[in-house]
């Protein structure tokens, strides 16, 4: 059974027991406030997290609570601030959309626009985090180097995942190829941070102004430890690398299923796009309609669908227990939670009869309920690349509508089939025929 229908079944809060401890499954507003930010220090990430974690990626944001994830969300909070404003990086982003371009078939014929996003997605993140981009959208420049990274992150991330369920007195996962991952993971990233270091040198001494902004030169400026930028950049390629490939994968898998919405937003960006002046940052949040189309697919098809926190001591869920299924709910230290964004945005009680359908005009009059939609997390954690994902994908849009001028769906399956990894991807990707102006 799918959470969805869980959620369906059980109600919007339900719990599991195991002999050791609960999880309790929610999707109630109030939990998730008091969860993210009421009651914020009752719950963490590192207790599950942590054993899997760190052999691969070391102790960084993703896998930290407490003090240690304070001085990590610090440390990266100032390059986030000015990378997502900064039209420098759209323009960074701009040559990666380029060769996007090269891969994308004029003639109507068919293509899977998942692998491209997510090899887009790849080449950007890898710029912004690391000074240099894998070249994965130029298949063949990519360097040996950067394509035994990828292999071996590929691989690390799968046996992590397979680590979170594994008994924590597991300590030796009998796995060379895993061991071997974690150290081409470590020392390609440390390759960067060695050039990234005389970079900067040298940037100092000619006073010059940065031309745009890389996490890891403006970590070694913040800080004189090699090892803990390694893991921080580590850390952040997890969540950074694959979001923004299946959030534009969900958006054109929806679009292809409403061509009429397609034309519309066509329309307004043909219409903005009439002056000339290169977009912006503040010129891709002007697009109102753009906002409303990337709002419902991120509704709809949130990229990261489900989270979860461990209680890092006794609290209490505000709803969600007894008979009425209203009253507070007593949580026991090293309880778990896990909250589905997917089903929450669905709830037709908080987003409408059609809570199902897409439909972006819903976004003209839709506030929605606090806490009731929740794509990027929200309180203390809430995801740092927010504004910098939303710019990518809008300015991803508008150079594809630009472009071209309709779709068609070219999936004989309808539906989106959810797959669960570190994101929620469509099963089938997104099948479609892009039809040129
Ligand atoms: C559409 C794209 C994206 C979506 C939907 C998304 C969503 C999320 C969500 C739901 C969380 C979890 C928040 C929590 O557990 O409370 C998160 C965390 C995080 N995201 Fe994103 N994200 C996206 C893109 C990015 C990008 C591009 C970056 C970096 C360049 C990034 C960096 C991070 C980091 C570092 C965290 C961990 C924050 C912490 O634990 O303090 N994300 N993201």
């Amino acid at each position: 059974m799918s959470m969805r229908q869980l959620f369906k079944v059980y109600g919007h809060t339900f719990q599991s027991k195991s002999w050791t401890s609960a999880t309790i499954y929610t999707i109630e507003p109030r939990n998730l406030q008091a969860i993210f930010a009421t009651d914020f220090t009752s719950w963490g990430v590192q207790p599950m997290r942590l054993f899997a974690f760190k052999p691969f990626v070391g102790k960084g944001i993703m896998c930290a609570d407490g003090t240690f994830w304070e001085q990590s969300r610090a440390l990266i909070k100032p390059t986030f601030a000015r990378a997502q404003i900064a039209d420098l990086h759209l323009a960074a982003y701009a040559v990666h959309v380029e060769k996007l371009f090269d891969l994308l078939p004029r003639d109507g014929a068919t293509v899977d626009l998942q692998p491209l996003f997510s090899r887009l997605a790849l080449d950007s993140s890898t710029e912004f985090l690391f000074g240099e981009s894998v070249g994965s959208l130029s298949p063949n420049t990519i360097s040996l180097d950067a394509k035994s990274f990828l292999k071996a992150y590929d691989y690390g991330q799968m046996v992590v995942g397979r680590r979170l369920h594994l008994p924590q007195w597991n300590f030796l996962t009998r796995d060379k190829k895993f061991w071997d991952s974690c150290r081409i993971a470590r020392e390609f990233v440390d390759s960067y941070i060695e050039k990234g270091q005389h970079i900067v040198d040298q940037a100092k001494k000619g006073n010059e102004a940065p031309k745009r902004y890389i996490l890891a030169h403006e970590l070694i400026k913040e800080t004189g430890d090699p090892d803990n930028i390694r893991n921080q950049l580590l850390n952040i390629f997890l969540p950074a690398h694959e979001a923004v490939g299946a959030a534009l994968t969900n958006v054109f898998f929806n679009l292809a299923r409403s061509p009429n919405v397609y034309t519309k937003l066509h329309q307004e960006i043909v219409a903005a796009a009439n002056d000339q002046a290169p977009w912006t940052f503040e010129r891709l949040k002007s697009l109102r309609y753009l906002q409303y189309v990337i709002n419902e697919t991120f509704r709809l098809n949130p990229a990261i669908g489900t989270d979860t926190r461990m209680a890092l001591q006794d609290t209490i869920l505000p709803t969600g227990g007894g008979p009425s299924g209203t009253s507070p709910i007593f949580v026991k230290r090293r309880d778990i939670v896990t909250m589905s964004f997917y089903a929450l945005h669905r709830r037709q009680d908080l987003f409408g009869d059609d809570a199902n359908v897409f439909r972006p005009e819903r976004w003209e009059t839709l506030r929605p309920v606090h806490w009731s939609y929740l794509t990027f997390g929200g309180g203390p954690r809430v995801c740092p690349g927010q504004q910098l994902a939303l710019t990518e994908v809008g300015y991803t849009i508008v150079k594809i509508m630009e472009t071209f001028k309709g779709i068609e769906n070219r999936d004989p399956v309808k539906g989106f089939i959810e797959v669960y990894k570190i994101t929620t991807t469509s099963q089938n990707g997104a099948k479609v025929a892009l039809l040129p102006a």
